[in-house]
């Protein structure tokens, strides 16, 4: 990759700031936990997987901001520094389970001195985000065997390198597929209202040499009723027991879509996506996001002042809609209740 999402480098945490691609390349460094916390919430790192990795290094800063004389302190404040990370995006399980994985680890070595803690939350961090490669090479290698040969992929939104490690969950099937040697193109949907298609996948396929075409959102049915879409890969922020999926508001209409044009519409996630406590898509709680990125491009307002507006960021894909979730575990599809447990617990 030609690019670095996030790395811990000297007791630092060092990301790429999403949101001023494409446009400026700079990379921002963290010191402190609250401002990796702020850089979750304000999306200068976004993306699923990635803000799972965000947490985590964001709660190994927090164990080395810590000023304890005991461990009862030293827990106390942890957990503190857990909830604020917790605080900053609702939908993504990602984050919530590289929170616990995190407390877990702490937990566990809660017998051996504060700077050891310290030192094995740091390690456990950087494990995190080093399984998140080879986890999205593994979801490539599943997703690229649904890829015909000659293929146009439609993909919403950004399940790239920018959302992850560095790989990508659906792109890291289309990059996967390229890397066989499939001669694949790729329908980049814009994904208003933040635009994470048109600024971060466009951006990343384009270096990248995969052939890609950016359309706005409401451009994807015109294209698949005219037979030049051969199937759609998109991310997932949560994925409920029964299969249901959140993912970036419009996934929903694109499935819709698809599914009335005969198009396969897959999924692709890493395990740590599955909330398997949820027992459908209803339960999943959908983040609002400030009505300015409606109302506004690179504040530019794009809408009379005083409008009513809703912003919801994700919506829920029913399983109905999904041909199959690809995980690094398998390719599940039919009977999501099933399968998904079986891929969670291999
Ligand atoms: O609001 P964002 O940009 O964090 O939303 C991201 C998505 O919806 C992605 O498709 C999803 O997180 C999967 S990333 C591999």
């Amino acid at each position: 990759m030609s690019f670095r999402t996030i790395e811990w480098r000297d007791n630092s945490v060092i990301m790429i700031d999403q949101t001023l691609l494409p446009s400026e390349e700079v990379y921002n460094t963290y010191t402190d936990f609250k401002s990796v916390a702020e850089a979750i919430r304000g999306m200068v790192i976004r993306g699923a997987p990635a803000i799972g990795v965000a947490a985590a290094m964001g709660i190994a800063l927090g164990a080395r901001e810590i000023i304890a004389d005991t461990h009862e302190s030293f827990f106390r404040q942890l957990e503190n520094v857990c909830e604020t990370m917790a605080r900053t995006r609702p939908t993504a399980v990602n984050l919530f389970w590289a929170i616990e994985r995190m407390k877990r680890v702490a937990d566990a070595n809660r017998a051996k001195g504060l700077d050891r803690i310290r030192d094995i939350l740091k390690k456990e961090a950087i494990r995190v985000e080093e399984e998140d490669l080879t986890i999205c090479r593994n979801i490539g290698k599943w997703g690229a065997t649904l890829i015909p040969e000659g293929a146009a992929i439609l993909t919403h939104c950004n399940a790239g390198g920018l959302a992850t490690a560095g790989y990508g969950t659906a792109l890291g099937v289309i990059r996967a597929a390229h890397e066989m040697g499939k001669k694949i193109q790729v329908f980049a949907d814009e994904t208003r209202p933040w635009l994470q298609g048109a600024r971060l996948t466009a951006w990343e396929l384009l270096k990248e040499g995969i052939p890609t075409t950016l359309i706005s959102d409401n451009m994807a049915g015109f294209f698949m009723n005219r037979g030049e879409i051969s199937c759609c890969v998109v991310g997932a922020d949560r994925i409920a027991a029964n299969g249901d999926t959140a993912n970036k508001i419009g996934t929903y209409s694109v499935a819709v879509l698809a599914k009335e044009n005969n198009i396969p519409f897959y999924v692709a996630a890493p395990v740590s996506t599955l909330d398997l406590s949820l027992s459908d898509g209803s339960q999943i709680p959908i983040e609002e996001r400030p009505a300015s990125e409606v109302t506004h491009i690179k504040g530019v307002p794009i809408a009379p002042e005083g409008i009513k507006v809703r912003n919801p960021a994700f919506d829920v894909t029913p399983a109905s809609y999904i041909s199959a979730i690809i995980t690094e575990n398998g390719i599940v599809s039919g009977d999501y209740r099933k399968g998904l447990r079986k891929v969670a617990a291999p």
